[in-house]
C-alpha cells in the first residue's frame, strides 16, 4: 500500500512538534521543516515503524520553498501544514525593517508559494489537504503588532479564497485555516520585546498538545474555511466583529503595548 505522508513546516518545536507526534500516532510518515530539525530524532526513537524525514531549511528564502517542493514531490503528501511562523513587535517606525521583511518572507510568501504548489499538485490527484496556520491576530489590524497582525490577515484571506475555489471546481481538494489565539510556546522568546517571555507564562491558555489536537481533529475532518478553537477564541471573534472599530483598535494597542 502506498504511505500517506504530511509536511509540516515549522515542525521542531511548538505547535509545528505536536503535529508532527500526532500524525505519526495517527498513521502519517512525517517530512519536518525547520531550520534546526535536532528535536525530531525523539519522533524518529519514538516511532520506529514510521518514517520521519527532517529537513533543515530557511523557508524565508523563497527560493527554498521551491527547492523543498522539488525534494519532496515523489512522495505521496496527502497533508500539508503550513505552520513556520512568528511576529516582530514593536511601534511600526521603531520596528526593524528587516526583520519584518523577513517576517514576511515567512508568514506570506512561504505559505502562498507552498499553498499555490501544493493545490496544483493535490487537484490532479483530486485528494489532499492545506492547514495553514494563521492567528486569532487575523481578525482585528494590531498596533504595536502590525506587521504580524497584517500577515496573519493574509493568511486568512488567501485561505479562504482558495478554497472557495476548489469548492466551486467540484475539487475534494481543502485548504483550511485554523486561527489560534495565545498559545505557550517559544513564539514569544522570538516574537516579543521580552527575553523570556514571562508575560505569557502568568496568562492561562489551552496547553498547545490539547490546542493541536482539537485543531488537527476538525481540520482533517471539516468543510470549513476557517477553524477556531475553544470559547475564548470564538467569543473574541465574536466581540471584534460586533464592537466599533475604533473601540477594537485601542483595546489591541492597550493590550500590545503592555505586553
Ligand atoms: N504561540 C502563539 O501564541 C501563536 C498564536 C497564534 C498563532 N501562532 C502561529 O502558530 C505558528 C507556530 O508557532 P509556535 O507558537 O509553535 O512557535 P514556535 O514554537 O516558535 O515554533 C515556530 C516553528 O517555526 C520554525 N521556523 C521559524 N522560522 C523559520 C524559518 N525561517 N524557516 C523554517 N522554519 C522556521 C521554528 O523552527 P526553527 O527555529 O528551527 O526554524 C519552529 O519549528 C506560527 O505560524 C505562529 O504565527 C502562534
Amino acid at each position: 500500500m502506498n504511505k500517506k505522508w504530511a509536511l509540516i513546516t515549522g515542525a521542531s518545536k511548538g505547535l509545528g512538534f505536536e503535529y508532527c507526534d500526532l500524525l505519526l500516532e495517527q498513521g502519517y510518515d512525517i517530512i519536518g521543516v525547520a531550520r534546526n530539525t535536532t528535536s525530531l530524532e525523539q519522533l524518529k526513537n519514538k516511532y520506529t515503524d514510521r518514517e520521519v524525514i527532517a529537513i533543515n531549511m530557511d523557508l524565508s528564502n523563497n527560493e527554498n520553498c521551491f527547492k523543498l517542493i522539488e525534494q519532496v514531490k515523489e512522495k505521496n503528501i496527502e497533508l500539508v501544514i503550513n505552520n513556520a511562523g512568528y511576529g516582530v513587535w514593536g511601534m511600526f517606525e521603531k520596528s526593524d525593517t528587516m526583520s519584518e521583511m523577513n517576517m514576511i518572507d515567512l508568514n506570506i510568501k512561504s505559505l502562498h508559494i507552498l499553498t499555490k504548489e501544493f493545490v496544483k499538485i493535490f487537484k490532479v490527484k483530486n485528494v489532499g489537504r492545506i492547514i495553514n496556520v494563521g492567528s486569532m491576530a487575523a481578525f482585528t489590524p494590531g498596533p504595536v503588532f502590525a506587521g504580524y497582525y497584517a500577515s496573519k490577515a493574509y493568511v486568512v484571506s488567501l485561505g479562504e479564497a482558495v478554497n472557495l475555489e476548489l469548492k466551486k471546481a467540484k475539487s475534494k481538494v481543502r485548504v483550511i485555516t485554523i486561527c489560534p489565539g495565545p498559545l505557550k510556546t517559544d513564539f514569544w522568546n522570538r516574537s516579543s520585546n521580552q527575553i523570556d517571555a514571562t508575560y505569557y507564562s502568568k496568562v492561562k491558555v489551552m496547553s498547545t498538545r490539547t490546542y493541536a489536537i482539537k485543531s488537527l481533529r476538525k481540520c482533517l475532518k471539516t468543510n470549513k474555511s476557517v477553524v477556531i478553537i475553544g470559547k475564548m477564541n470564538k467569543l473574541a471573534k465574536f466581540g471584534i466583529k460586533i464592537a466599533p472599530r475604533k473601540t477594537v483598535l485601542t483595546k489591541m494597542y492597550k493590550y500590545q503595548k503592555e505586553r
